[in-house]
């Protein structure tokens, strides 16, 4: 193996976190893609986890931004940054060799979102970029073999954006994305904490009770938790108890947007392959398919067995690296070639 290869890494761009993967070492950072930036300078103080800390937390002359919020570049310069800071962190000590890079993308960005994302990671220090669509790699990096002649369902719920597809033959037969996902659950806790506790919290408090005691199904037995916020009519700190069950009240509206995406795919997927994922269920990846009976939400709902990948945070950054050991080999209507302007064909 080459050094050159040696720093060939596959990315996971997520608007919650960014995950690398290094050929032939596997995925060797995972750092919140949060950057610290000062207001009148443009000076940037932090990235990734020093940076997450800051949230809701830093002085009026500080703004820790989330650059890639809703799944798209909102800030490019600021994620140029970021990926050159975590390259430059994962090349380490070694005479920084210019990487082959696979990037995941949402499905549905536009091509200036591509071009934006590929810009961001030649300024980076790239050799030369792949594009992949977020439901092929996480199904790649969820184990599903997607160059059968049989269909399989991939739901990946991250951070801005929920992916659902219907892949066969080393393609997307069907996909579409929806801007639910995770930080829509935040925003609904704060909301519903407002309206029914006149309590204000913030967002990364909003996290902390959807991780801790979230739920899409209701739980055998409830937990409980105190949240502290501060109170919208006396003004004041004040803590509160809240139950899980109300959790469910809570994240109503986005759950329902995601099993409509998922519904909707399937009024117009064709018998042959409804009946395939029937069999073979469909598989969850993303932060978000650990929020609490995800998986039986979707299942009772739709009638369909659904399962949740091994680790689902992973998925994406796994089939990056999966796709970047087997570049030569791989591709499809699913990696993008920007160099030569057209998509392969997968034949894994
Ligand atoms: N145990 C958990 N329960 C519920 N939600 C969780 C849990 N752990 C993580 N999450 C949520 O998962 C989301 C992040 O997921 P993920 O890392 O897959 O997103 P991403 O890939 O960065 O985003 P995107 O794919 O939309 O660009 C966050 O909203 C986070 O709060
Ligand atoms: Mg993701």
């Amino acid at each position: 193996m080459g050094l050159l290869e040696f720093n060939d890494v596959g990315i996971d761009l997520g608007t919650a976190s960014v995950l690398v993967y290094v050929k032939g070492k596997g995925i060797v950072l995972r750092e919140p893609s949060v950057v610290a930036v000062e207001k009148l300078t443009g000076r940037i103080l932090a990235i990734g986890e020093d940076a997450r800390k800051m949230l809701g937390r830093t002085p009026g002359n500080i703004v820790a931004l989330r650059p890639l919020r809703d799944g798209v570049i909102s800030n490019y310069d600021i994620t140029e940054r970021l990926l050159h800071h975590f390259l430059k962190k994962v090349s380490g000590t070694h005479v920084f060799f210019k990487p082959r890079v696979v990037v995941c993308v949402p499905s549905g960005v536009t091509e200036v979102e591509k071009r934006s994302v590929i810009d961001a990671t030649e300024e980076a220090g790239a050799r030369h970029t792949y594009l992949i669509e977020e439901p092929i790699a996480a199904a790649i990096g969820a184990g599903i073999d997607i160059s059968a002649p049989r269909g399989s369902m991939i739901l990946d719920i991250g951070g801005g954006t929920s992916d659902v597809a219907i892949l066969s033959l080393g393609g997307a037969v069907l996909s579409s994305s929806i801007k639910v996902a995770g930080d829509k659950f935040d925003e609904s806790i704060v909301r519903y904490m407002r309206k029914k506790h006149n309590l204000l919290i913030g967002e990364r408090t909003a996290e902390e009770m959807k991780i801790r005691i979230g739920s899409a199904y209701p739980r055998k037995e409830q937990l409980f938790i105190d949240v502290k916020g501060r109170n919208l009519i006396s003004g004041l700190p004040q803590a509160i108890v809240v139950a899980s069950n109300e959790m469910i009240d809570a994240l109503e509206e986005p759950l329902q947007s995601i099993l409509e995406c998922v519904r909707t795919m399937f009024e117009s997927t064709p018998p042959e392959l409804a009946s395939d994922i029937t069999e073979s269920g469909i598989c969850l990846t993303g932060g978000g398919a650990l929020l609490f009976g995800m998986d039986r939400f979707i299942a009772e709902h739709t009638k369909v067995p659904c399962y949740i990948a091994e680790d689902p945070v992973s998925c994406v950054a796994i089939g990056t690296g999966k796709v970047l050991e087997n570049i030569d080999k791989f591709s499809s209507g699913a990696i993008y070639d920007y160099k030569r302007g057209d998509y392969f064909e997968i034949t894994q």
